[in-house]
Parts: C-alpha cells; sequence; structure tokens
C-alpha cells in the first residue's frame, strides 16, 4: 500500500516556534526522507471559516502568512503538495455522506471540540459548520487516501473519528476507504513549547509568541524578557530548571555542536544545566546562547522567505498548481466512493441496462 501524509493548518495567523517544533519541522524531515509517496499540506480555510464566518479577511490574508510560514521553513512544493481546502469542494461532498455515519452524541463526546467550544464561548449556540468540522477533517484526512497524519495530541480524537467513519463507510458500502494513524511530536517539550512567558503554550491572544517571520531584533527581545526562575537573583545564587523557558527552548532546539560554537566551557546542555543548578550561571549567559541557536535555526528560514516575499505571485502559482493537483486525486476517490454508494447512476451502464429490461417485460 502507498505511503501517504496528509495534514494542516487553519490560516488564522502566522506561525510561530511551536508550531515548528510542534509539527513544521517533522514536516520537513518527512518530506525528505523519502519514505512516503505522497504528501499533502493543506491549509484549512474552510475549517478556519467555520468559527470565523463574520470575518472572512482575516483568512483570506493568513493563507497568504501560511503559505510563506510554510515555504520558508522548507516545505519543497517539487515534493510535497501545498494546496488550499476550499478549492477542493469535492472535500465538502465527502463531508455531507460522512455526516450520516456519525451521531450528535459522538461530536458531542469530542474533547477537543469541547475545550473548543468552551474557549469561544459557544455554549450557547454553537454554529453547525464548526460542531461538524471533525466529521469534515475525516473527508480532508480519507479524500486522499491518507496513512499518516502529522499532527498534535488535541487532533488524535479527529483521527480517531476518521478511523470510525472508514470502518464505517466500508462495512456498509463495501473495502472503498483507508484508515489513517496519527504521527504523533517525538516529544513532551515539542508537543507544547511555552510561550515567552512560561505560563501557556504560544498563542497569538497572549502575546508570548516569537514568529517564523520575527526579525533578529525581534528575537533577541524576546529571549531577553524571557521568564526564568524568579529566585535565580544573583549569578551565584542556585537556578531551578523547572519552567525556565530558555532552558526549556535549548531542550527543543539545541545539540553539543552549539555548545562548541557558542559555548565551549560546557561540553553540553546537562554541564549547563548542572552548573546553573549549583549556582555560578547568570541567565543572561544562557540567554545569549539561546539566541544564537535560534538564531541559527531561523537565518535560512528568512532567507527563504526573503526570496518568497518578493515573489508572492509565484506562491499563489503554487498553491493555485497544488489545489489543481489535490483536486483531482480527492476527485479519484470521490469516483470511488459515489460508486461504493451506489448514486452513480450515469455511469452505471448496467443499471441502466437492467431498469430497461426489468419495465419492458
Ligand atoms: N484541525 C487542524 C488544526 O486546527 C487543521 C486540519 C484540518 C487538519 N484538517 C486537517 C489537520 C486534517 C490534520 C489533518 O490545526
Amino acid at each position: 500500500m502507498e505511503k501517504i501524509i496528509l495534514t494542516g493548518d487553519r490560516p488564522t495567523g502566522k506561525l510561530h516556534l511551536g508550531h515548528y517544533v510542534g509539527s513544521l519541522r517533522r514536516r520537513v524531515e518527512l518530506q525528505n526522507s523519502g519514505e512516503f509517496d505522497k504528501i499533502f499540506v493543506m491549509i484549512a480555510d474552510a475549517q478556519a471559516l467555520t468559527d470565523n464566518a463574520d470575518n472572512p479577511e482575516k483568512i483570506r490574508q493568513n493563507i497568504i502568512e501560511v503559505a510563506l510560514d510554510y515555504l520558508s521553513v522548507g516545505i519543497d512544493p517539487a515534493k510535497t503538495t501545498i494546496f488550499i481546502q476550499s478549492q477542493v469542494p469535492e472535500l465538502c461532498e465527502l463531508a455531507f455522506y460522512y455526516m450520516n455515519l456519525v451521531t450528535v452524541s459522538r461530536v458531542q463526546r469530542n474533547p477537543t471540540v469541547k475545550t473548543e467550544i468552551k474557549m469561544r464561548n459557544f455554549e450557547q449556540s454553537i454554529p453547525l459548520g464548526f460542531f461538524c468540522y471533525p466529521v469534515s477533517q475525516a473527508s480532508d484526512i480519507t479524500a486522499f487516501k491518507a496513512t499518516t497524519v502529522p499532527a498534535g495530541e488535541d487532533q488524535a480524537p479527529m483521527i480517531e473519528l476518521t478511523r470510525e467513519i472508514v470502518n464505517r463507510f466500508n462495512n456498509i458500502y463495501g473495502p472503498t476507504l483507508v484508515e489513517p494513524d496519527i504521527l504523533l511530536p517525538e516529544n513532551a517539550v515539542c508537543q507544547r513549547l511555552p510561550g515567552t512567558d512560561g505560563k501557556a503554550k504560544m498563542s497569538k491572544s497572549l502575546g508570548n509568541c516569537i514568529y517564523l517571520s520575527d526579525s533578529p531584533k525581534e528575537l533577541k527581545k524576546k529571549v531577553n524578557s524571557m521568564y526564568t526562575d524568579p529566585e535565580h537573583l544573583t549569578i551565584d545564587s542556585p537556578g531551578h530548571l523547572e519552567g525556565n523557558c530558555p532552558f526549556i527552548y535549548l531542550d527543543a532546539f539545541s545539540n553539543d555542536g552549539h555548545f562548541a560554537k557558542y559555548l565551549p566551557e560546557y561540553n553540553n546542555l546537562q554541564e549547563l544545566k548542572d552548573h546553573y543548578t549549583r549556582g555560578g550561571v547568570g541567565d543572561g549567559t544562557v540567554k545569549k546562547l539561546l539566541t544564537n541557536v535560534l538564531e541559527e535555526e531561523l537565518v535560512p528560514i528568512r532567507e527563504r522567505r526573503k526570496y518568497y516575499e518578493q515573489n508572492i505571485p509565484e506562491v499563489y502559482d503554487i498553491l493555485r498548481k497544488g489545489s489543481e493537483n489535490a483536486r483531482a486525486t480527492a476527485a479519484k476517490t470521490l469516483d470511488e466512493v459515489r460508486a461504493a454508494m451506489k448514486i452513480n447512476y450515469f455511469d452505471d451502464a448496467a443499471l441502466i441496462a437492467d431498469q430497461a429490461a426489468r419495465y419492458k417485460a
């Protein structure tokens, strides 16, 4: 069986380092591993509209932001099909059929949807489209016969539902669809990179993000204002690592090579941590190291971004071609789905002949 990836993001804002360690970096590795036959990365504008119906301009603006972020981290349109969800109308059709296979109470039990409903104060009036987005997500995944969905833990309930829908569909209509597996981030730091305030996950509304598109100046400023250890008052006092942002980021981004290059007094992160815990290392030293490490990661990303920012029509062209390619793939699956569901009336010569014979007799 072909190995196929489908994953995506809602275009509601620019992407930040949380997205980078949580998903983008991995996608580029998977793309370049050569292990997958096809890779689809989707800008989920239709899903974003389920709770932004009154703000289409926001979604429209962020499509290009997300596309620039994808291209600048190294998602390569020669290897990965980047497309826009709304430009593949087959996905809506498929979702409409899947809705018959899912109960309201099943969606109501989805923990991610529950949390989102609370966060948006939707308790009294949930838009129906928003409520149904897990079903639409099942169609995003299965339209491409994806075997692998790289995504965060919050997406696990969606993949679970997708597998249930695939099973129900195949049971009723015969084997047509493929059951996907989720591919989670490698470790806890990558799963949940805290914001620069050390409190919650990076989130635009909390203003605690480092964006992939931040300038060197912005980056330095944000690292220097990071939350560390409030009890670490002097260089010599013992420091604590728990909740200490620069150290958490170093866990996610640094390797031994960085120490040889930027802080050769230490062989690796563990030695620096030990010294910090004993006392004798200032936060400034740690932050300076982190700035260097992040700069090293962000320099090539900024370079690629600069190129695409100067070539915006090319970016739209990539999205248009990707959407056409995605549409052709989804249309093939939809042909199979319609045949399995016996709604392919005009393609079925036998059906017409049978009915003709039945009425003639
Ligand atoms: N729900 C995902 C998010 O909020 C976006 C998304 C839509 C998605 N369809 C998908 C992710 C299919 C993986 C697979 O970021």
